[in-house]
């Protein structure tokens, strides 16, 4: 009761009269509450601020909740308002995709339980995880997000849940667990898309194409290049940009970039749980993590500090992160990077101070470790360029790095351009689905018609 007492009392003082009343805290609360005195510290800071940091029970991760104008719970409570029931339902990853998976939704602001049931059988949810909510902004920015975080699962695994409380479920969904690292026989997809924000219709249509191109085996997972929304603080955007995602996103976890569309807004950070790095202002936006034989290294271009950001604390981390993946090579042979704004793009933003700046900056590291592949969007269009070297130069009698733009799922799309370093670019709706091996990652291209973009296709094979 003590940590739950930390947290709660400063809390209620942190909200102020014009928000709801927090009921008493309970016991309940204090099972999982690992750092309820973190919490009291941030909510004390500042009347506005309302943070708050736990670890999930299980997790060997922290959860922090996102500051600003708004409040964060976490407990029991079973309170329900008029909109109770779970809306964008879906699930990403906050760690080790093999182990653990994070549940999220949206309901109004008078419903504060967070609870999620999930099992191995359809028919049996006879586990139960609890999270925390968040009540963040106002006017057309206003949102109430779920999140709960659950580890400790078993590998390769079908797992079905509900998320809301008693009364107000959401229909029985499922998702499948990561395969157990270190394994010599995996045999992964996932699908690269971005840039949905002009059009949700076509965003619709996008992931309804993912499934069907590979009807006899569907995507484990989906990687976003950015730019979901025109405006990352339109809630209702962001209702419709899910709507027309679903159902693929509550079985199918997403990994974000942030756009400089998505405008590092809570509504971004909230609804979205990806793995936190506390030495950025805002966590979840420049991770890594493994999935098969893939090393994934996601990074934030749009930072509020480009120079210090950019060139300064990722930087810093990307050159640790790399070092760490050279050093694992052996058993995650690929490493492919994300973010957003493409440092060898062709369309209309290349000549850019500020892509001059990212190209500068990133793909030198990326030369340097072997990344193999890098994924953008912001240019609305699909790009692929030749096999380069960290300068933009086509390397000879050695590996380079191939850089990849797939966005327009949904934007206005833009002209193609043509640079030394560019191989193929065409202005069209597209995504790619990408296959994975021990022995071969192998891309291919799609316009948002099913058809495939032949001179996209690649195959990478390990530099070892
Ligand atoms: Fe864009
Ligand atoms: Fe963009």
């Amino acid at each position: 009761m003590r940590h739950t007492l930390r947290f709660a009392l400063p809390l209620l003082a942190a909200l102020g009269a014009c928000q709801t009343p927090v009921p008493a805290a309970t016991d309940a609360a204090t099972a999982n509450d690992a750092a309820g005195g973190d919490a009291a510290a941030d909510a004390g800071k500042d009347p506005t601020f309302a943070a708050l940091r736990y670890t999930p029970t299980g997790c060997a991760h922290s959860v922090r909740t996102e500051q600003g104008s708004y409040m964060n719970y976490r407990d029991d409570r079973t309170t329900f308002g008029p909109m109770a029931t779970p809306s964008a339902v879906h699930v990403s990853w906050p760690a080790e995709p093999s182990s653990t998976i994070a549940f999220l939704w949206n309901t109004d602001s008078e419903t504060h339980a967070s609870v999620v049931q999930y099992g191995t059988s359809r028919m049996m949810l006879d586990r139960t995880a609890t999270g925390h909510v968040s009540t963040g902004a106002s006017g057309a920015a206003q949102i109430t997000a779920h999140e709960v975080h659950v580890c400790g699962l078993t590998p390769d695994t079908t797992y079905y849940y509900r998320v809301g409380g008693e009364g107000h479920w959401s229909e029985v969904q499922s998702f499948k667990s990561a395969p157990a690292p270190g394994r010599t026989d995996y045999d992964v997809n996932f699908a690269v898309t971005g840039d949905s924000r002009d059009s949700f219709a076509v965003w619709r249509m996008v992931q309804e194409r993912m499934q069907s191109v590979t009807a006899m085996r569907q995507p484990d997972f989906e990687v976003f290049s950015g730019d979901a929304v025109l405006l990352g603080t339109i809630q209702d955007a962001w209702q419709q940009w899910f709507a027309a995602a679903t159902p693929t996103l509550t079985r199918m976890p997403i990994v974000m970039a942030h756009g400089n569309h998505d405008n590092l807004a809570v509504n971004y950070l909230m609804q979205f749980a990806q793995p936190q790095n506390d030495s950025e202002e805002r966590s979840e936006l420049y991770f890594s993590f493994n999935y098969g034989p893939v090393h994934f290294v996601f990074l934030n271009d749009t930072a509020r500090d480009p120079a210090g950001s950019i060139a300064g604390t990722q930087l810093t981390w990307l050159r640790a992160d790399l070092t760490a993946a050279r050093a694992n090579r052996a058993a995650v042979p690929f490493v492919v990077a994300v973010h957003h704004k493409p440092a060898f793009g062709s369309s209309r933003y290349t000549n850019d101070d500020e892509i001059a700046f990212i190209r500068r900056t990133w793909p030198p590291v990326f030369d340097e470790f072997g990344v193999d592949v890098v994924f953008n969007g912001h240019e609305h269009v699909f790009e692929v360029s030749k096999e380069i070297d960290g300068m933009g130069n086509e390397v000879s009698g050695r590996r380079g790095t191939v850089y990849i733009t797939s966005a327009g799922a949904g934007a206005q799309l833009y002209e193609t351009g043509m640079r030394t370093w560019q191989r193929y670019s065409e202005s069209v709706v597209n995504f790619c689905m990408v296959h994975a091996t021990n022995r071969e990652l192998v891309i291919t291209p799609y316009r948002g018609d099913g058809t495939v973009i032949e001179q996209g296709r690649l195959t990478r094979t390990p530099r070892m």
